[in-house]
């Protein structure tokens, strides 16, 4: 077997048909070494990102959220809650009564040319589909709080103030980066001026994440995203956060959020990058940047695995060295591909045979179906999901033991997690190697983290105000 601790652990379960392929994917592989390296740089990247005068040379910028407190189960109210973060952009109104949870909501796609096009179309885009959903809602009277979940690095003055750092995950809106998006927000609602909104707070969704499990569960002091980016965010003690500027009443604590996709952008990862994370990371709209969220999440796994198997048909490993058109086209091997094959039983293969029909692939053989198997355990487990499972779960070892708290839970949303079949295993098993004795954890997925949690942000905010 390969010499890789995953390996030893037995995660893969499927074999390679030949000692070339494996040969051949052995880059593949992360050794327990690779990632204690990794576990230390993360670590001294957020310290980093805490102190005042090392921020700025820290590739985890550590952000403070303003948001203190967590919700304790009682909150009321309703709320209007816009979440902007992935390829959809939703709306949601939320009524929260004492324990209780009703959501209406409604997505709305985001273009491509609204996403690369300018901030002001942006916007206006964001405002136009409130306006639909207010109308749609019998609302547009009414003057209700509203949580953003903005879901992009921020550096923020204040619960109703985010400042975009820079765009992540394909959007590269111009006139945004170094403004704050509430007032954009703001002034595009006013050009319509047919609703009327009171920005109560501004958020992440690894924040939202957090608050929405903390809602019923009161030791969940982290929030994590493993969707088309990847994020986490926790809860800090006021004293180690040297950037802080707000009250030093109690508590003394604050959410931080990390923005540990940027993790890598100084080349702290260059050791365990392959030639695949290289061609993904030129090929990107932002080279050098967020290099631990593209071996990670979803926007770039599917590619990722797209371009293993590409290199192995060159090769002739795989398909008869024939491949196909669609497989050697960018982008044609979605995420969903990867989570599909790997939910096929061992032996079985079902979903193989279709992911590999859809690319053209109509002849594959078995041998050719155990091997695509193997790659996306290897690129998903081992070096993919698995190095993106092991990856998250050595990030969330960083800030277990940071934290040194004795029982955390871990909020978790974002269509890897919830979709791929062992990622949370894989995540747990990892985080189990490096945990400090003592601390226990469980993850535990989210309902609706960016909605609900953008409500329940506003919720807090308005409790506190008050
Ligand atoms: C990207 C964003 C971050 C967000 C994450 C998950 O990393 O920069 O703010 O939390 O994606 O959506």
């Amino acid at each position: 077997r390969l010499p890789g601790a995953e390996a030893e652990r037995g995660t893969i379960v499927t074999t390679p048909t030949s000692a070339r392929m494996e040969e051949a994917c052995q880059d593949l592989v992360l050794s327990q070494a690779q990632i204690q390296e990794v576990f230390s740089s993360l670590l001294a990247q957020i310290n980093l990102g805490l102190g005042r005068v090392t921020n700025q040379r820290a590739t985890v910028k550590c952000f403070p959220t303003y948001v203190k407190e967590l919700p304790n189960g009682h909150e009321r109210g309703r709320f209007l809650a816009l979440d902007l973060g992935g390829t959809n952009f939703r709306v949601l109104l939320i009524e929260l009564d004492d324990g209780d949870f009703k959501m209406e909501s409604r997505i709305f796609a985001v273009p491509h040319h609204i996403m690369t096009g300018s901030g002001k179309d942006l916007f206006d885009h964001i405002a136009e589909c409130l306006s639909t959903f207010a109308h749609a809602q019998h609302i547009e009277h009414e003057v209700l709080p509203l949580g953003f979940t903005f879901s992009f690095p921020c550096s923020q003055h204040g619960l109703t103030e985010a400042r975009l750092a820079q765009w992540t995950k394909g959007f590269s809106c111009s006139g945004v980066e170094g403004e704050d998006v509430v007032k954009l927000l703001e002034e595009a609602i006013q050009r319509r001026n047919d609703v009327q909104i009171k920005v109560c707070a501004v958020l992440n969704d690894t924040t939202g994440t957090l608050m929405s499990c903390a809602w019923k569960k009161h030791d969940t002091y982290v929030g994590l995203i493993i969707g088309t980016g990847t994020n986490a965010c926790y809860v800090e003690r006021l004293e180690n956060v040297e950037l802080w500027d707000g009250s030093w009443e109690e508590p003394k604590q604050v959410i931080v959020n990390t923005e540990w996709g940027a993790f890598g952008s100084k080349g702290e990862l260059d050791h365990v990058l392959t030639e695949y994370d290289r061609e993904i990371d030129q090929h990107s709209i932002n080279p050098g940047r967020q290099v631990f969220e593209k071996m990670i999440s979803g926007m770039y796994m599917g590619e990722l695995v797209r371009l293993v198997l590409q290199r192995l048909t060159k090769k002739g490993l795989l398909f008869g060295g024939l491949g196909s058109e669609e497989l050697a086209e960018k982008g044609s091997f979605y995420t969903k591909y990867v989570t599909e094959v790997e939910s096929d039983a061992p032996g079985d293969y079902t979903n193989c045979r279709m992911v590999l029909e859809e690319l053209g692939l109509d002849n594959a053989t078995d041998e050719d179906c155990e091997n695509v198997r193997y790659v996306c355990e290897l690129t998903v487990l081992s070096s993919d999901v698995a190095r993106a499972a092991f990856l998250v779960g050595t990030g969330l070892a960083v800030l277990l033991n940071k934290m040194n708290r004795p029982s955390v839970t871990v909020g978790v949303d974002g269509s890897v997690y919830r979709y791929h079949p062992h990622v949370h295993r894989l995540m747990c098993e990892q985080i189990n190697q490096l945990i400090n004795p003592g601390i226990q954890f469980e993850l535990m997925l989210s309902e609706d983290g960016s909605g609900r949690g953008a409500a329940l942000v506003a919720a807090v905010a308005s409790r506190t105000n008050s």
